[in-house]
């Protein structure tokens, strides 16, 4: 991380004057807050929880629907199939797309990969360079070093150049313009920061390399929390996971830019997918190209009412919802004796936020701290969030924050911090 450089003008999302959220309303709608009303579930950027739509459309599937999809002649599986094109449907308007132009896959893990192999084990030849954040999440950034082995197995050398994140947390947009080059293909990034919450400035990042190097983007901690908009973006493959925006789990989405597909082929091949016979492959082919196999069918149907969700509670509101908790844990959270906060919000002076900070205290371990907040029914993450090049500078207890948290959660979050740590 580059410390020296402070980055200029950070303006992290602020609260707009988005009609409020009725928080108890939407805590309504989620059945485990019934059940476990004492939880703090501060957790969100791992997994969020589930909807009773979601919930219902699981149970749907497996107590009266259960069968493959499209694959017969029988009237459910022709529901199956019809519903998973509903989901894509939903998915699509969720983030202004096509919906030829997205698959399902597992999760963002396999949406990240796919665009390695798919894309990169294609079109990538000796000396070009691929550039990744070692400070990103690993699923990010491991699929194009498990690429470079793969090609050099098939005697070519890709070159994998890093680029830095300051501080504060957003790129250090400086080792982008000293790392980009003529052999550059590719620049992974992250849309949001899943340690760190900060915005990564995508359009500057898209200025900075130029309209032919392609961008991955991982939207895994933005969809469902920022409006993300395929049109506006300008990038080329947009990977997330469908159980951080409220569906099952076990699912995920690769959305691939129209201007890449005739690029894009098959990583596995089988049931439903493409005929290998028919090269060159088309666009509109993608679906048959990325897709082999009985997907994961219940939670994919489950993406259209967690999307239904989303777009039903608008996505500026739950923006809006989680820039001010953000400020709030903020100013509660700062005058802690010993807090020392990771980069992000913590260090960035923003007025606002994606709903993620982290930060540790002088006078217990992270785990201990875990460990000490759940015996409380306070659910954060702790350690190193996945982070590709994490070593113990990079311990951090990370909260963050969903549609259904309230101030007076981080009230008392913060009560229990100072009772347990700082007081008697
Ligand atoms: C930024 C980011 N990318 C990728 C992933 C991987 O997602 P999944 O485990 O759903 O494949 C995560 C999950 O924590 C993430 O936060």
């Amino acid at each position: 991380m580059t410390s020296a450089v402070v980055a200029p003008l950070l303006v992290c999302a602020v609260p707009t004057e988005t009609e409020r959220i009725d928080v108890t309303a939407v805590r309504a709608l989620f059945p485990i807050f019934q059940k476990r009303s004492s939880y703090l579930f501060f957790d969100n950027a791992s997994t969020t929880q589930k909807p009773a739509s979601v919930v219902e459309s699981i149970q749907d599937y497996y107590g009266v629907n259960c069968s493959n999809a499209g694959r017969s002649s029988y009237r459910l599986s022709s529901q199956a199939a019809l519903g998973i094109e509903n989901s894509r449907r939903k998915v699509a308007e969720l983030i202004n797309a096509r919906p030829e132009d997205l698959v399902f896959t597992s999760g963002a893990t396999e949406s990240l990969n796919t665009v390695a192999l798919a894309w990169g084990l294609n079109n990538l030849g000796d000396g070009d360079q691929v550039m990744v954040c070692f400070q990103d999440h690993k699923s990010a950034v491991l699929p194009w070093l498990n690429l470079q082995r793969i090609l050099r197995g098939l005697g070519k050398s890709i070159e994998i150049v890093p680029f830095e994140i300051h501080d504060v947390g957003d790129y250090d947009l400086r080792t982008i313009r000293e790392g980009v080059s003529g052999r550059t293909r590719l620049i992974a990034m992250s849309h949001i920061h899943h340690v760190y919450g900060m915005d990564m400035e995508v359009k500057d990042i898209r200025e900075i390399v130029g309209p032919d190097v392609a961008i991955s983007l991982d939207a895994s901690q933005s969809v469902g929390h920022i409006p993300v908009d395929t049109k506006a973006l300008d990038v080329d493959f947009l990977s997330f996971s469908g159980h951080k925006m409220f569906a099952g789990n076990g699912t995920g989405v690769l959305w691939v830019n129209e201007r890449r597909q005739k690029e894009i082929a098959p990583v596995k091949v089988g049931g439903m997918g493409i005929n290998l016979e028919s090269t060159p492959w088309q666009t509109g082919e993608l679906r048959e190209l990325l897709e082999a196999g009985t997907p994961n069918i219940a939670s994919i149907l489950s993406m259209a009412p967690a999307a239904q969700f989303i777009l039903d509670t608008g996505v500026e509101r739950i923006a809006s919802h989680l820039s001010g908790l953000t400020r709030y844990l903020y100013d509660k959270l700062k005058d802690l004796p010993g807090i020392e906060f990771g980069p992000g919000p913590g260090r960035c002076g923003c007025p606002g936020g994606y709903g993620i900070i982290s930060f540790r205290v002088e006078e217990i371990s992270v785990s201990d701290l875990g460990f000490l907040l759940d015996s409380e029914d306070i659910l954060v993450r702790t350690g190193d969030h996945c982070v590709s090049k994490a070593n113990s500078e990079d311990q951090y207890v990370r909260v963050s924050l969903q549609i259904y948290n309230t101030e007076a959660e981080i009230d008392t979050f913060v009560d229990v911090l100072n009772e347990n740590l700082f007081e008697g």
